[in-house]
C-alpha cells in the first residue's frame, strides 16, 4: 500500500488565500490592514530566514509587516520597554518575538509581557491557559497547522486515537489540547516514554514533534494511519545535507494512509497560521 502525501504547501496556499480576501474585504471596508510586528534580536542565521519568510508571507496577504530587529547584546530591559512600546501602539495587532533569544534575556519573561490579545505565537501564559480550559484565544500557529492538515486530510477526528510524541510548550501540549477540544482520544508520549511501538500501533493519528530524525519506524505505525511530521532533521548526505523529517518517510508510506512531506508539510503551515492568528487577533481588536 502506498500512502497518500499530504501536500501542506498547497493547503497553506488555500489558507493564505483565504487570509488575504478576508483581509481585502476588511480594507474595503475601511478597517486598515492587520499589522504584525515581528522583533529578531541577534544574528541567528536560522531564525533571520524564519523572519524574512514571515515578512514575505504577510506582504503577499496584504498584512502589514513591521521588523525589529536589534543587536544580540540587546538587554532584556530594552527588549521589555520594546514589547511595552508595541503592545501600547494601537495600529499593531499581532506581536511575534522569535527565539531563541540571546541568553541574557529570558525567553519566559519576554512572552509574559505580551499583550495576550497580540500574543499570535500563543505562548503566553494566559492563552496556553484558555487553550487548555478549552477556551477561544490564540493559539500556537504549528500545532493549528497540524491540525487543519488533520481536519482537511480526514474531515472530523472525534473519537479517533490521536498519539502526540513530544511535550513541549511549543508543539506536543498545545496539540494533545486542541485534539482533545477536537473530541479525539489524545495520548502524550516523550523521550520517557516505555513503548513507543505500542503506542503508536494502536493510532489512528501520529503527530511527531520529538526532533530526532527518522526515529518512528514504519513498521510501528497501524495500518492506514494518518502521520503528520512536525520534525526537521538537518542530516548529513553525501557530500552536503537534507533535511528529514522525525518519521522514517518512505517506510511509512508503505504502511500509513496518509503522510506529510519533510519539507512541504507542515512547515508551509505554520506561517500561513501565523496569517491567520494575526488576522484573528485584529478582527478580535476591532470588535
Ligand atoms: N522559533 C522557531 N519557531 C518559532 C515560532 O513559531 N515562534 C517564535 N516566536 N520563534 C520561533
Amino acid at each position: 500500500m502506498t500512502a497518500t502525501l499530504i501536500d501542506g504547501k498547497a493547503i497553506a496556499a488555500t489558507l493564505r488565500a483565504d487570509v488575504a480576501a478576508a483581509v481585502t474585504a476588511r480594507t474595503a471596508a475601511g478597517h486598515r490592514a492587520p499589522c504584525l510586528a515581528v522583533v529578531l534580536v541577534g544574528d541567528d542565521p536560522a531564525s533571520a530566514v524564519y523572519v524574512r519568510s514571515k515578512a514575505r508571507a504577510c506582504a503577499e496577504a496584504g498584512l502589514r509587516g513591521l521588523e525589529h530587529r536589534l543587536p544580540a547584546t540587546t538587554t532584556e530591559t530594552d527588549l521589555l520597554a520594546l514589547v511595552d512600546a508595541l503592545n501600547t501602539n494601537d495600529s499593531v495587532d499581532g506581536i511575534l518575538v522569535q527565539l531563541p533569544l540571546p541568553p541574557q534575556c529570558r525567553a519566559d519573561a519576554v512572552i509574559a509581557r505580551i499583550d495576550p490579545a497580540k500574543d499570535v505565537d500563543g505562548f503566553h501564559p494566559l492563552n496556553a491557559g484558555r487553550l487548555a480550559a478549552g477556551l477561544p484565544g490564540l493559539v500556537p500557529c504549528t500545532p493549528l497547522g497540524c491540525l487543519r492538515l488533520l481536519t482537511r486530510t480526514l474531515g472530523g477526528i472525534a473519537g479517533a486515537e490521536a498519539l502526540v510524541i513530544g511535550r513541549s510548550t511549543i508543539v506536543g501540549r498545545p496539540m494533545a489540547s486542541l485534539l482533545i477540544n477536537e473530541s479525539a482520544t489524545v495520548t502524550i508520549a516523550h523521550s520517557r516514554s516505555r513503548d513507543l511501538p505500542a503506542l503508536t500501533a494502536r493510532a489512528d493519528i501520529v503527530i511527531a514533534a520529538v526532533g530526532r530524525p527518522e526515529m518512528i519506524r514504519g513498521p510501528w505505525l497501524k495500518p492506514g494511519a494518518t502521520v503528520i511530521d512536525v520534525g526537521i532533521n538537518r542530516v548529513a548526505s553525501g557530500d552536503g545535507h537534507k533535511l528529514v523529517g522525525d518519521v522514517a518517510f518512505a517506510e511509512a508510506m508503505e504502511v500509513a494512509g496518509a503522510v506529510t512531506p519533510v519539507p512541504g508539510g507542515v512547515g508551509p503551515m505554520t506561517i500561513a497560521c501565523l496569517l491567520e492568528n494575526t488576522l484573528t487577533a485584529a478582527t478580535a481588536r476591532a470588535a
